[in-house]
């Protein structure tokens, strides 16, 4: 009924309990996980998780815009053997973060712009971070979209002029939890413009807990949540948000059902 298109279950804050997380996760619904792997640990902690949990838990790997001067060659090579020798469904996430700018920004630029690339070459969905960097977002993705790019805009912040570009592009527009913050009406906004068929769900956990949980932990079953506020400001009953968004998950992510 429900994906959770985006949460990173190798974080240490789920190391105690996962069997419960996921237990919780099928109660609500949920069909599927995609489950983002960011370094090297975290890419074999992805591939073990997966294995317990197959055809449930996917994996999605890629340098995140705060790591982008960690990249060498070696990290190309390094993500190229993992995706030859493992099941993957996502490249990401990759991107621009000028909010924090914990790499250089034109760092950031050349490994987003080599992650697209490498996103078209292998067929693979592009999983893109865009945090107060829309204009240097949007150049990039046009440069780049040699016409096969497919992807998504993770958690997005709502930016009109980011989002129709990304429409433009073919890309799907993915919400988290943070949709239910009051202070997030713009991006109820851009929930509103965005049709259904290109809206997909995600909870960023352990990030980003909705509302009612606000300052606990997050987990994938309370992506629910993200899609009943869609469903509400759509006025849109919650049965067809669940059905559109799982179905467009499918068919970026490739999960057979
Ligand atoms: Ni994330």
């Amino acid at each position: 009924m429900f994906i959770d298109t985006h949460a990173h279950l190798t974080y240490p804050e789920f190391d105690l309990d996962l069997n419960g997380v996921i237990a919780r996760a099928k109660e609500a619904r949920l069909e599927a996980i995609v489950n983002i792997a960011l370094d090297e640990e975290a890419r074999r902690k992805a591939r073990s998780i997966a294995a317990e949990y197959p055809g449930y838990i996917f994996t999605a790997v890629g340098i995140h815009p705060h790591e982008a001067s960690t990249w060498t060659k070696q990290t190309e090579a390094d993500l190229r053997l993992f995706m030859k020798e493992n099941k993957v469904v996502g490249l990401g996430e990759m991107g621009l973060d000028y909010h924090y700018k914990l790499s250089p920004l034109e760092k950031q630029q050349e490994v987003f712009r080599r992650q697209l690339q490498m996103a078209q070459e292998l067929d693979l969905p592009a999983i893109i971070h865009s945090r107060e960097a829309a204009e240097d977002t949007i150049t990039i993705i046009r440069e780049e979209n040699k016409g096969g790019l497919k992807g998504v805009l993770h958690c997005f912040a709502g930016d009109p002029q980011l989002e129709q570009a990304a429409l433009e592009a073919g890309l799907y527009i993915s919400y988290t939890a943070n949709i239910t913050y009051p202070k997030a009406e713009i991006i109820r906004e851009s929930a509103v413009r965005v049709p259904l068929e290109r809206t997909l769900i995600e909870t960023d956990c352990p990030f980003l807990a909705p509302q009612v949980f606000r300052g606990q932990r997050n987990e994938p079953s309370y992506v629910v949540k993200v899609a009943e506020k869609i469903a509400e400001v759509k006025g849109l009953p919650l049965a067809d948000v669940a059905i559109a968004t799982t179905k467009n998950a499918r068919r970026l992510f490739g999960l057979l059902s």
